[in-house]
Parts: C-alpha cells; structure tokens; sequence
C-alpha cells in the first residue's frame, strides 16, 4: 500500500518539477494551469495523509514557513566579490589592457552577460539537494535567506542529473535574483487594490520581497533567479571556462544570463554592450549594464583580483536612468473622458539619451504623497519606453520660495466647475461641450488605433474644431469641402484629398469604429471582442450589463462602462448619425458558420509586411479564428515576422516558439495551417 502511494508521491513530484523547468527556466510550459493545480492538489492530499512521507524537496514545500525574528549570519566559504565598472570604450579598452598585461598574453577571450538589476545570492547544494542560500551582506556574510529562496520556483530544490558533469558532493551556485517589469507592474497593482505601499522599481519590490521574515510572504511575490557564476563546486572535475560553468549550471537546472556571448576581441565586446543599451527598454527585467569576464578561469587566477574586486571581470555600465532636475510648473491638460492631468514641466534635461521636459504626476493625492512643489528640485526617472516620472523631492534643496500646487476648481479649457467623486483619484469636467475634451476625443477617433484617417492629423482637426464646424466626430462626415478648399495652406487639392481619406474611412470595421467612439475601458482588443460577439452598434447599445459581461475576455467593469455611455442620448444621437453617415456599424458574422481553421492559435505579428497592412492581417487573422496578442509570450503559437523584425522574432526564436515568414502569412490567411507549424495549430 505505501509502496503504491511512494510511487505516486514520487511520479506527481516529477511531473510538477518537470513542469516548472518548463515554465521558469525554458520558458516553454507543457502544461496547463488546471493540470497543475490538480497535481498540487493531489500532492498535498496524499502528503497530509502521509505526514511521514514529506519530504523537504517536494514541491508543496516551496508555501513559506512561520515567520523568523531576525535573519542568521552566513558566512561564505568563498567571498562574494563586487565588480569595477567602466563608463565608455575608452575605460573598457584600458581594463582589457590590464587583463592582458597580468595574464602575460593577448589571446584572452571574454564572455558577457547582460549585468541584471537584482539582489545577488549563493545558493548551496549538499550532494544535488537544496541546503541554504544567502545575501551578498558584506562579501564575507550574508543573510541567511534560505526559507525565503525555497520558495522560488525558479531555484530548483534539487539538482537536475547532467551526464556531462556528473553530481557534486557540494556546489554554491550564484546568481541574480529579480523580478520581471510585467510581474512587478502586476504586483504593484494588486497592492494598490488591497492599499498596500507602492514598489518604486523591480529591484525594489525583489530586495523588500526577499527581505521578508515570513517566507510565506515571499513565496506570493513572482521572484526569479538568473544564476551567472559557481561560487565554488567539490567531488567533480572543476570547470575550465567560464562559458563551461555556465553549461554546468543550466545543465544543473538553473536559467543563466539570458544571451550570453563568447568573444575573442574587444571589439566585438564593446558592440554586444551597444547591443544591450539599446535593446534594454524592450527587455522584461532591468538591467544597468553588461558584465564582462576573462574566460578561461586559469588565467582569471593570472590576473587577479584588487580588493574586493577580480581584475578579471569588469561592469560596462549604462548612463543613469535617473537624473536630477527643476520642476517648473505644473500644468493640468483635459483628458478625452473629461479627466484633469497633471503634468511635470522639467528643466530639460538628458536621461540616458534622451532628452526629457516633460513627466506624469498621476494625480493630486499623487502630488500631495510626495510633497511635490513648484520649484523643487526632483530625481527624474525613465523606465523602457514609459512616461518619465517623478521619483522624490531632494527636500534639502529646498529654498522656501517653493509653490504647493492647487488643483484648479474650474476646468482649464472650458472654464465650467470640475467635480471629483467620491472614491475616483482624478478631478472631472464634466462638460460635454469642453472644446477640450473634444479636440482628445477627436484626435483619439482619427488616430491610428481607432478610424485611422491619414489624411486628416490633430492639427486639422482642432482647426475645424476652433472653426465651430466639427462637435463631435459624425460632424466629420458632412464637412462643406468648398469651405475646407478656401482655408488658409489648403485648396482644391488638399481638400479632395481630405474628403477621400474621410470617406475612405467608411469602410472601416465595426470593431474600429467601437473604438473610435471612445467609451471608458474599451481598448482595441476589447472592442474587438465586442464587435465580434455583437456584430452591430445596435445590438451593443441593446445589450444588458449581463449579456455584455457574458462576452468571453469582458468584465463587469467594462460592461458597465457600454451600458453608461449608450444610456446618454447625446451618444446615442452620434451613434445614430455615424450610421447614417454610412460607417459600417454592423458586421457579418464569419460566415464559415463556426468554421474557424485557426481558432485555437495566438499570433503575433512583427515588422514590416509587404503585401497586407498589419491591421489588414490581424483583422483576417481573428475572422479566421486566432487570437491575435500583442507580444510573445508563452502562448504564443507562432510569430509572424516581416521586414526587419526585432526583438519579438528574437524572443519567439530563444522560446523555441516557431517563426513564419510573410509567405506563411499567406497561406494562413488561405485558412490553412503553413508546414513550418507542423501538424497542430
Ligand atoms: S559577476 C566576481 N555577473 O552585479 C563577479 N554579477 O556589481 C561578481 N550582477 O554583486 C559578480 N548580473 O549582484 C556578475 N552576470 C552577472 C551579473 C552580476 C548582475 C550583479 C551582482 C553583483 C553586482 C556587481
């Protein structure tokens, strides 16, 4: 009987082990998130009728325990170094230089890895099991977090067997410990909803994670580890090279660096830390620099170390994120829905190439948490490709002629009184007539996203606005094209081509048109969703909260949202006259009768196409059934990738996800699956 129920334990153990390889470490899951938890359950059903049969190593094991008073002190049996840095060419050439003189020879080769914004860790294993795991501390001791990294699905708790490098008696194993972008956004948005204190960054919300006494606080926060080095290995053959103990290490289960490279020159070095300055905003961890390590670890021995830092490996670090500067005003623009935004005017200043004048404030309260004032002096920070932001006030700085800033009481377009209900962070005008709102709501239902009207830019659109002859976007559709010819910088000829790009836009999609009308909540893809189960303005505007909610990929929230703006007849008379306008608010339902070749699929398409225009493709795509996504992930079944495509072929390619050509495109867009998907969408 037992032997039945340890073979069980055994085999459910495995397969969940499996499983997070997959998911953490490649990057590629084989499972579904119901399989998992069944075999969660399973596990800790069988495992609370066979207390005895509990092991240390299994993976319900990884929940956290009671809470510590104070972490203990680890000592390193080797110590943890730090890293010199180099700011340019010039100071990396010259650490090269160095490296060649200590080790008495030119023919040095290098390896380097994108320097990780994290907290570093050793991780020690006794014969192949998970033992303990500490903090960097001061290079000699470190905190004793061994409870806290259990709980991190990406540390394996037991060594994966490698036929190549056989099992060490003892192993310490270090590495990063981080938190990716999207995990953290997600994160800080679950604390904002439970009003919890906001993480100012990723490595922030790591460190505060990792930091915790109770491990079971830990184990809710989505942390990963990037292992870079062995700390020290016994009972196998020492590793000769650096790339060879990161063999070592992935072989033993544990994801490395991502896009290590192996170089001979210091040429091709350098253009790999170009490389990474300029793919880190589309990275989804942080990174401040690229490490760089003299390969071959005998010659490391050569070259040695000064302090606490090894001659052999040196930090190539990108400019500062961060800069310090003036904030002169405080300006508040009208947002389309009505809302008052406060916005940063800064002494320009230049944060990692790019000059910046401009930040978000968020809010009042935002301002009042931290004490924001004009004329203070601020720490400015961009992330990626996000709106820079205000990260604190340097208070010391302050001179006493600083302003505090008052939300204004009236709107600044229209001038009629703003309210903020209860509950909502933002003041509203709330005037439908606010020449404001209505030049965002105009630029927002031409735009790119939404009708798409090339022919007439934001420019125009608030001139005809000024002009008294657009109030709202079916207005667009009976403009008196002699008038638009007698404008000042127009004529006959601009303004027929005004008139063909506007009519052109007739015969946009239902789903485009949704968008275009600008209700709360309702993106692209939702407007999607919604075009395609409703498949008219009226049926929309019919629908019940509960009917629309019922829509697969809809909320509750966003439900409601339709519902409120078809309830005011001002929206209603638009709907009414964009439809007699002639704009396509109805749609034929997929008259494959359910026939969908591609459903199931999620498709991501990248660079630029020849033959179609991307909205073209994504729009037969999803007739045809798939799923088109915005970025590759781990559903992704397939990139599909044009003229110089970036980074999202490239992560497609290290997912092993397969990539198509525009050909392939075709033949899907043919309702056939291409063969470079094989058999299975
Ligand atoms: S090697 C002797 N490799 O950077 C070598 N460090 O500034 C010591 N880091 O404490 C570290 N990515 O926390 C190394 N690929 C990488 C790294 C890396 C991030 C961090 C690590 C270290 C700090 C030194």
């Amino acid at each position: 009987m037992t032997d039945a129920v340890q073979r069980r334990l055994d085999e459910i153990r495995q397969a969940i082990d499996r499983w997070n390889y997959e998911y953490y470490i490649l990057d590629a899951p084989s499972a579904t998130d119901a399989e998992w938890d069944a075999a969660m359950n399973e596990l800790r059903a069988l495992e609370s009728e066979h207390p005895e049969l509990v092991t240390p190593e299994s993976p319900t094991q990884r929940v956290g325990t009671d809470a510590q008073s104070t972490f203990a002190q680890f000592e390193h049996v080797r110590p943890m170094l730090s890293l010199s840095n180099v700011y340019s060419e010039e100071e990396l050439r010259a650490w090269a230089a160095r490296a060649v003189r200590f080790a008495g020879s030119d023919d040095l080769e290098f390896v380097t890895e994108p320097k990780i914004d994290g907290l570093a860790v050793g991780v020690t294993y006794v014969d192949g099991a998970f033992t303990v795991a500490a903090t960097r501390g001061n290079g000699l001791a470190g905190d004793d977090i061994t409870e806290n990294i259990r709980t991190l699905p990406s540390v394996p708790l037991r060594l994966r067997r490698s036929d190549r490098f056989g099992m060490p008696t003892r192993i310490e194993i270090r590495g990063e410990i981080y938190m990716r972008r999207s995990d953290f956004e997600a994160l800080n948005t679950r604390m904002a909803e439970n009003g919890g204190k906001l993480f100012m960054n990723p490595r922030n919300a790591a460190a505060g994670s990792l930091r915790q006494k109770d491990a079971r606080i830990t184990a809710q926060r989505p942390l990963r580890m990037f292992a870079y080095q062995v700390g020290y290995v016994e009972g196998i053959p020492q590793p000769r090279s650096h790339w060879e103990s990161l063999e070592m290490i992935r072989e033993f289960g544990f994801a490395t660096s991502p896009d290590s490279t192996l170089y001979d020159t210091i040429d091709l070095v350098w253009d790999r830390g170009e490389y990474w300055l300029e793919h880190r905003p589309s990275l989804d961890f942080e990174i401040d620099g690229m490490v760089i390590k003299v390969n071959d670890l005998a010659q490391q021995e050569e070259i040695g170390y000064v302090a606490r830092e090894p001659r052999w490996a040196t930090a190539y670090k990108f400019p500062a994120v961060q800069q310090v500067t003036r904030l002169l005003d405080i300006q508040v623009n009208v947002g389309r829905t009505g809302t008052l935004n406060p916005l940063a005017v800064l002494e320009s200043v230049n944060i990692g190439g790019v000059v910046v004048s401009r930040a978000t404030l968020h809010n009042e309260d935002e301002i009042a948490r931290k004490d924001i004032r004009i004329g203070d002096t601020v720490v400015v920070q961009r992330a990626g490709d996000v709106i820079p932001q205000i990260v604190k006030v340097m208070e010391d700085r302050r001179t006493g002629d600083e302003v505090v800033f008052q939300m204004p009481d009236t709107c600044p377009s229209c001038g009629q009184p703003v309210h903020r209900e209860e509950g909502e962070a933002k003041r509203l005008c709330t005037n439908a007539a606010c020449p404001a709102q209505l030049q965002r709501r105009m630029q927002h239902f031409i735009g790119r996203s939404a009708m798409d009207i090339d022919g007439v830019g934001d420019k125009l659109a608030d001139r005809f606005i000024e002009l008294g002859w657009i109030h709202d976007a079916a207005d667009l559709y009976a403009l008196d094209y002699d008038a638009v010819a007698g404008l000042e910088g127009l004529g006959e000829k601009s303004a027929e081509n005004i008139r063909s790009a506007i009519e052109a836009s007739k015969t946009q999609p239902l789903w485009r048109v949704i968008h275009g009308l600008g209700i709360r909540h309702i993106g692209e893809r939702t407007a999607t969703l919604l075009a395609d189960h409703f498949h008219s303005l009226d049926a929309l505007g019919a629908a019940s909260v509960d009917e629309i909610a019922a829509v697969p990929g809809i909320g509750g929230v966003l439900a409601q949202s339709v519902v409120d703006f078809f309830a005011e007849a001002p929206n209603r008379e638009l709907v009414r006259r964009l439809a007699e306008a002639g704009l396509q608010t109805r749609q034929d339902a997929p008259e494959r009768d359910g026939e969908q070749p591609l459903a199931g699929m999620t498709l991501v398409l990248t660079g630029r196409l020849e033959r179609h225009t991307r909205a073209e493709a994504e729009e037969s795509l999803r007739y045809l059934g798939a799923t088109v996504a915005g970025s590759v992930s781990k559903k992704t079944t397939a990139v599909v990738a044009g003229e110089a495509a970036g980074s999202k072929a490239e992560k497609a390619r290290q997912l092993n996800i397969p990539v198509l050509s525009e050909t392939d495109l075709a033949t899907l867009l043919d309702g056939r699956i291409p063969e470079a998907l094989g058999e299975s969408p």
